[in-house]
């Protein structure tokens, strides 16, 4: 620690004390090295690590794929030092510092360790990153307005360790970077004229980190980096863009919005580009699992951990569920949404779909924080249906992991999804997924058998799929055989690990011009 006191993601929420209030607190396993004579120094560069900050699954995917990843290469992890970062209870040892750059300013490294041996280096600048908030914006919801300044600054630190300019002893042979906020790492790299590889994961094309061109100077980008080819989109820079115009290669989360993203329809006007990177073999996709954490029968944030096969233990952590949302006590389904409250997510659809749901008896529980005006809807939700839908505006771990648990059912309508991780969690915890058929919940979810799925971003398409969760909901055999499928459903890191480690290697032998496999 170099500042005060732990905090919590759960600031929303007061937490019953003695109860874990982090994925730092649950049990995690170290895995065993596996002896790998091509064992690489790969230094991941994001925005969120759910260990520490987290907004959506990114945090997870970073907290998870390193530790994943360490049995045959060591990932070590760059992140901003926001005050979740400095605050929490892990010590950090400053062990190098680095320049500025045009307008970025000079910061130092921090080197932090968490219990399971996993490498944290904390980017510690208090102008750029020690504010209240999330790791974008105030707690108002509003994009802090220097955002380009913040993750310029982390693309550039990163591209800065892969230069051996932080002199920390330790330099990496690749450079995975994550989305938007760390897009510029391999522009940096590549503009200097770096030899060290990269890799860029698009988790949300949506989302692109788009600066004005006035911002060239404050950011030092090169006149050249100004064209189509670079990172120029429709007269703007974009983040996104550079990420993936000078990364070695691209991957996204999952095999179906790797294919989606080459068309027009969810391309986000990148499509064109992404289709010439997936023709030349450089855009693929690989799905993210979930981690050792999301056991039903011993995570500690549940009121009653329960097996495969126990439904009275299932029945209970409903009970639960229903109490904390003011729910009316009923036999009837009950729908979970854990979502960020953006339009991504199709919340509108499920507001449609209400009426639906309750007159067929069925009730929600939703927990969820984003858009101001989709909070406000949610909470008309909750005023319009008493007793039958219960709202929580905010962000809770614990609260989210007992709704998987204690729901039936888990609404996911969204307009498009690159993985989507929470209904792996909901499977893993008997709630049977009623979502759209795309990107990764396409992938997820087989129709049937361990969830419904539906075509169409429509109220009829969504409600033809809840028609039929109801009917399975009333043959209590064919509920719980869909149960234990989607508990059973094999989601895990591992067939994620052989992907990445190939290509890691690939790209490092390529970059040595060594010949490839
Ligand atoms: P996205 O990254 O697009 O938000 P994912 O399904 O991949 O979607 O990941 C969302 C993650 O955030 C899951 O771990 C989910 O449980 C969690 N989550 C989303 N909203 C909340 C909330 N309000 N409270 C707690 N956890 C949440
Ligand atoms: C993004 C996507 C989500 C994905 C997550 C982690 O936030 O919206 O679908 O699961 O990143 O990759």
């Amino acid at each position: 620690m170099i500042s005060a006191a732990a905090d919590t993601q759960e600031e929303h929420f007061s937490q019953p004390v003695g109860e874990p209030t982090s994925l730092t607190d649950l049990p995690k396993t170290v895995r065993p090295v596996r002896s790998n004579p091509n064992r690489k120094k790969v230094l991941f560069v994001t925005s969120e690590l759910a260990d520490l900050v987290k907004t959506g699954g990114l945090g997870d995917v970073s907290a998870a794929l390193p530790r994943a990843m360490a049995q045959l290469h060591d990932v070590r992890v760059l992140i901003p030092g926001y005050p979740q970062v400095l605050d929490s209870d892990n010590p950090i040892h400053i062990i190098g510092e680095l320049g500025g750059h045009a307008a970025l300013p000079p910061c130092k490294i921090g080197r932090m360790d968490l219990k399971d041996g996993l490498v944290i280096y904390v980017l510690i600048c208090p102008e750029l990153y020690e504010r209240e908030g999330t790791p974008y914006g105030a707690n108002n919801g509003r994009d802090w307005p220097d955002n380009h300044i913040r993750f310029a600054r982390l693309g550039l630190a990163a591209a800065d360790i892969a230069a051996n300019l932080a002199q920390i002893h330790w330099c990496p042979d690749l450079v995975h970077a994550h989305d938007w906020p760390a897009g510029l790492a391999p522009a940096y790299m590549h503009w200097r004229g770096s030899r060290t590889p990269t890799l860029f994961t698009i988790h949300n094309l949506a989302y692109q980190g788009v600066a004005s061109l006035a911002s060239c100077p404050e950011l030092g980008i090169p006149e050249h980096a100004l064209q189509q080819e670079g990172m120029e989109f429709y007269g703007k820079l974009s983040f996104l863009k550079a990420g993936m115009a000078y990364s070695s290669h691209i991957t996204t989360v999952s095999a179906t919005y790797a294919r989606e993203i080459t068309t027009p329809e969810f391309g986000c006007g990148l499509d064109g580009f992404l289709s010439s990177k997936t023709q030349q073999g450089l855009l693929s996709g690989i799905p993210n699992g979930i981690d050792e954490s999301w056991e039903s029968s011993t995570d500690p944030h549940l009121t009653h951990p329960f097996n495969i096969g126990d439904w009275e233990g299932k029945a209970l952590n409903a009970a639960h569920v229903r109490n904390l949302f003011g729910l009316h006590d009923s036999t009837g389904p009950l729908f979970a949404v854990v979502s960020r409250l953006v339009y991504q997510k199709g919340l509108d659809l499920t507001e449609a779909v209400t009426n639906f749901i309750v007159e067929s008896g069925g009730q929600i529980a939703i927990i969820g924080r984003g858009e101001p005006e989709e909070e406000q809807a949610m909470r008309a939700l909750a005023l319009r249906f008493p007793g039958h839908v219960g709202v929580r505006i905010g962000f809770n771990e614990t609260d989210a992991r007992r709704m998987f648990a204690g729901s039936d059912f888990l609404l996911m309508p969204s307009r498009y999804e690159p993985c989507g991780l929470s209904q792996m969690y909901a499977q893993r915890f008997g709630s049977l997924p009623v979502a759209r058929n795309t990107g990764g919940l396409a992938d997820t979810i087989e129709d049937g058998v361990t969830g419904f799925l539906f075509d169409e971003s429509t109220i009829e398409s969504y409600e033809a799929a809840l028609r039929r969760a109801f009917k399975v909901f009333a043959f209590p055999g064919l509920l719980n055989a869909m149960r234990c499928r989607a508990m059973a459903a094999p989601f895990n890191w591992c067939q994620a690990v052989e992907p990445y480690a190939e290509l890691y290697e690939q790209l490092v032998a390529k970059a040595l011009g060594k010949s490839v496999k």
